[in-house]
């Protein structure tokens, strides 16, 4: 399978010139900016700050993180080289708790440091080289959900996203807005509702974005208007990606998409799951034991620099939730699409061969 162009033919994050670059998701689609980052630290804090996020594309950041690390003690000695490459996984593992493909990627990578004793020279680039194939082997996976999730959307019909998962969240192409890009691709006549996503609006501000860049069609609506929609017959399925998932098939994605799933149940409508098989943690058995990210009360009191809610007032300001697997039709994965019971579908198609 092959992708189609990006929009502006750019990856979310890429390696220039003994860089690291990427799209600055900060300040889209005001701006478009690309960031150079030089060393580990600069990447931890894009990862922090949010310059990049989406869970594939944060743990690609990492792994070339760990490769600017890498490179950069690779004229020191054995022991120095390792614990300038620990050190940085360390910093980069602590950027942001729930999106399991951030330690997954970062896992990968001191596989690769671990399982050799290489000089740090010959290593360093051994790391890059692990970076680099993660970052193809993401296009592939995406792509590859694009025509396996394709399949399950109507002909024509209106589908209700939440949050950002298109090529911004991943290196290229995306997860679930990916899928809804292939079913377009092939000709399927989709129109997408896109939940601007408070508090950090993604759906407002990278969603919609990708949708005009793409020329998807695409209405852009308030988190209320979900069940409006689905009540008066508007929605015909909704898809979201993950940022981790459980054994069982219980899903943590952006905050407000549980409240999507129980409103796609209670009318009857397919929700579905796009997510490589990075983004599952077969260590855990069910959704409870999912860290849940807490962000910086602002974002909620705050439209960007302005205070809007009163001073002194309290907040609670979860970065996402979990959606029980019985609320979800299917996840849609690199290796096919995996049914309920989830516990079963997902481990046969992590035991597939590719
Ligand atoms: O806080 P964010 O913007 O990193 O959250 C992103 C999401 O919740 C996405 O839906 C998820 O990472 C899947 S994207 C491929």
């Amino acid at each position: 399978m092959t992708a189609s162009p990006l929009p502006r033919d750019v990856h979310t994050v890429y390696w220039e010139d003994s860089c690291v670059r990427m799209i600055d998701q900060r300040i889209l689609p005001e701006e478009f900016r690309i960031l150079t980052l030089r060393d580990s630290h600069e990447v931890a804090d894009a990862i922090r700050t949010m310059a990049v996020r989406g869970a594939p594309a944060i743990g690609i950041s990492a792994a070339y993180g760990m490769a600017l690390a890498a490179l950069a003690a690779s004229q020191r000695s054995v022991s120095d080289f390792r614990s300038a490459v620990e050190g940085a996984a360390r910093e980069l593992g602590s950027t942001r708790p729930t999106a399991v493909n951030l330690l997954w990627a970062i896992e990968r990578m001191l596989r690769v440091l671990l399982g050799t004793d290489l000089p740090p020279v010959e290593l360093a680039e051994a790391l890059l080289a692990e970076a680099r194939q993660m970052a193809d082997e993401d296009v592939a996976a995406c792509v590859a959900m694009g025509a396996y999730g394709a399949e399950l959307l109507p002909d024509e019909g209106n589908i209700l996203t939440h949050c950002n998962t298109g090529s911004l969240a991943a290196v290229y192409h995306g997860t679930a807005l990916g899928v809804v890009r292939s079913a377009v691709e092939a000709g399927k006549r989709l129109h997408v509702w896109v939940d601007e996503t408070r508090p950090r609006l993604q759906g407002m501000r990278l969603t919609a974005w990708e949708c005009l860049q793409l020329g998807i069609p695409a209405t852009l609506i308030s988190d209320n208007v979900a069940g409006s929609l689905m009540r008066q017959g508007r929605v015909q399925a909704a898809i979201v990606g993950a940022d981790s998932i459980a054994a069982n098939g219980d899903t943590a994605n952006k905050i407000g998409t549980y409240g999507v799933a129980v409103l796609a149940h209670a009318h009857g409508l397919p929700f579905y799951v796009a997510a490589p098989l990075s983004t599952v943690d077969f260590s855990l058995e069910s959704g409870d034991e999912i860290p849940i990210e807490e962000r910086d009360p602002s974002e909620v009191t705050d439209a960007r620099t302005i205070r809007l809610a009163p001073e002194g007032v309290s907040v609670y300001n979860p970065a996402f939730d979990v959606t029980p697997s019985r609320l979800i039709t299917a996840i849609i994965t690199e290796r096919g699409i995996a049914w309920p019971p989830f516990d079963t579908s997902l481990t046969a198609l992590r035991n597939r061969e590719n």
